[in-house]
């Protein structure tokens, strides 16, 4: 079947705004991250009901142990939570989870709780759930040069496509489309290299009210949107002189 090429192949997302939701209900902010995984659970479904094949979501960035120390383990706690009440339903929906970042830091009873989770769903193929979880943009990039090298390439054998093939979402087509609820304007140093040819939407709505309608109204900017890699679209180019 030919693909409808007015849906993203691959939307990445910065869920930002867990914090603002909570603080509007006087709720501390771990409740804003608690409503953001159920806001979660139902973006991948529609999403994948959509057509969208790849949803690349950035859970938890490098930067983010600077956060105060509760938040931090509560956010810990939360995804371990997460893993316990979601991943049979997810399993069951056809999804597969892939997690992206660097597991060195995190405990070992998270690492155990992403492997399992990555274990049971790795034949599925209805959505491909990448989960950025201490993961930063740069990152993303030195360990991929760093591998190269210990691989021994030599500084001619550095393409673009060999050093993709060292990132972190290799398993992926680069993201078509890029959204950031909660109202900056910003990448955050997400997926740097991944979304250079990106179309980039930006929302005020805060991550724990994204439901299907703002995922619809992010799904038709990019449709309405003209992709163009760097080249000058159909009849648009200078008309030879003479
Ligand atoms: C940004 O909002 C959000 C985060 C740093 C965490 C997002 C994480 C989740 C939704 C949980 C993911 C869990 C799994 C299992 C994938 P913020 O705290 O920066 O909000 P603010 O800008 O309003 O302060």
């Amino acid at each position: 079947m030919k693909r409808d090429l007015s849906v993203p192949r691959h939307v990445a997302i910065v869920m930002d705004g867990n914090g603002r939701w909570a603080k509007k209900r006087y709720l501390p902010r771990f409740f804003g991250h608690k409503a953001g995984v159920d806001a979660l659970v139902k973006v991948i479904n529609a999403c994948a009901d959509r057509g969208v094949e790849y949803l690349t979501v950035f859970a938890f960035s490098s930067e983010n142990w600077k956060r105060p120390e509760d938040e931090v383990s509560g956010l810990m706690g939360l995804v371990l939570v997460a893993v316990t009440k979601y991943l049979g339903k997810l399993a069951r929906d056809g999804v597969k989870i892939v997690i992206v970042g660097d597991r060195n830091a995190v405990s070992d009873r998270l690492r155990a709780a992403w492997a399992e989770a990555e274990e049971t769903t790795r034949h599925n193929t209805r959505i491909t759930l990448s989960v950025a979880f201490n993961y930063g943009g740069r990152w993303d990039v030195v360990q991929a040069c760093r591998h190269a090298v210990a691989d021994g390439l030599q500084p001619d054998e550095i393409t673009e496509a060999r050093l993709s093939g060292y990132m972190a979402m290799k398993h992926a087509p680069d993201p078509d489309l890029f959204i950031r609820t909660g109202g900056e304007v910003r990448i955050s140093n997400f997926l740097l290299w991944q979304v250079a040819y990106s179309e980039l939407v930006f929302t005020d709505c805060l991550w724990p009210d994204f439901d299907v309608h703002a995922l619809d109204a992010a799904l038709a900017a990019y449709a309405a949107r003209e992709r163009r890699f760097g080249a000058v679209s159909p009849g648009h180019a200078d008309v030879p002189a003479g």
